[in-house]
């Protein structure tokens, strides 16, 4: 490598580096910092297909059982999980009910993932008095689980529609309220940060990986009444994981599928969808918006055929 001929490469010091160059980190990670935390280790890379029946479907039952996946199956999840807020498909649970629930789902996931898999969660906090922290309470679950964390992006929403007013006190110290105008996205790896690709193509571009590796994603939400669904995330969100984290043609996994975007982003990249929804609204809300975004996607661009046509005729001396 021509940029660090004759160099010894930068290392982690008392005053941090200046430049990373094939820069060795062995003290940090090996420091007591990162005693207790799940680490990363070396298995041999396995992966069974998920049998083509059970390939692009929506499931109408419950993730805590994805019986229709084999082990190492899957190469990303993504999604939003219900919040235990009193949506019509939400129960009553007390928070560590919730989280014994969402832990179920997410050991199911570690089961399906391939090693080196990846988990994409999008959360919100809840509540003013006190806040809830959820996205703490999945992180500390995702690492019990021996979960790798990659990060944590920040999904700024404020150019949506409708921001809150609740100021709490409107121009006085005595009790000001915060306004989230952000969720999160949770990022962790089954077992192992890289993955090879085994002959499979990458299909982001440069200028959307230049963007999608920042830890701040800008764009707004999608109205609920436009989708016909409580809580949908904009197609965008899983487009922009589906991209960095996976290869074409592999599988995504939604276990909590809504009106199906996830599905939606798979397609649009050129990978195979599998979901999940306990409610059969959903499900159905969810096959017929991907058939209708399918008619679309698959039609022919009109003005193109005509432009091709124009083109051939010119050729043809016509
Ligand atoms: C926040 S919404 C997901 C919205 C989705 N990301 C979208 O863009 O439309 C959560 C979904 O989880 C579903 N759900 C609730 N409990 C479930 C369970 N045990 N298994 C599978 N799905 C469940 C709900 O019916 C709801 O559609």
């Amino acid at each position: 490598m021509r940029f660090n001929q004759g160099k010894a490469g930068t290392k982690t010091s008392a005053f941090g580096s200046p430049g990373r160059i094939n820069h060795d980190s062995t003290a940090f990670y090996t420091s007591k910092l990162y005693e207790g935390l799940p680490k990363e280790e070396i298995i041999e890379y396995a992966e069974n297909p998920v049998p083509s029946n059970f390939l692009d479907k929506i499931f109408c039952k419950t993730s805590e059982k994805m019986e229709e996946l084999p082990d190492n199956s899957v190469h990303l999840m993504v999604t939003s999980p219900p919040y235990n807020v009193g949506k019509e498909y939400d129960e009553n649970l007390t928070l560590n009910e919730y989280r014994k629930f969402l832990k179920r789902v997410w050991g199911e996931v570690k089961r399906v993932l391939v090693p080196g898999g990846r988990v994409c969660i999008n959360i919100a906090n809840l509540g003013r008095k006190p806040y809830i922290p959820l996205h703490t309470f999945i992180v500390e679950d995702m690492l019990d689980l021996g979960f790798l964390m990659r990060g944590e992006i920040i999904w700024n929403k404020a150019s949506s529609g409708s921001p809150s007013t609740a100021w709490g006190s409107w121009l006085s110290a005595k009790n000001p309220i915060l306004r989230d105008i952000h969720e999160y996205i949770l990022v962790f790896s089954k077992g192992m940060f890289k993955r090879e690709n085994l002959g499979r193509k990458s299909t982001i571009s440069k200028e959307e990986f230049l963007e999608f590796t920042k830890s701040v994603w800008t764009f707004a939400a999608e109205p609920a009444i436009k989708v016909g669904h409580p809580a949908p995330f904009p197609v965008e969100l899983p487009y922009r994981l589906i991209q960095l984290y996976t290869f074409e043609g592999e599988v995504v996994l939604d276990p909590f599928m809504g009106s199906g975007q996830t599905s939606i982003a798979s397609i649009k990249s050129r990978r195979h969808y599998v979901g999940y929804d306990i409610n059969e609204k959903y499900v159905k809300l969810a096959e017929k918006r991907v058939r209708n975004f399918c008619l679309d996607f698959n039609a022919p661009n009109l003005f193109e055929s005509e432009e091709k046509r124009g083109r051939q005729k010119w050729r043809e001396g016509v």
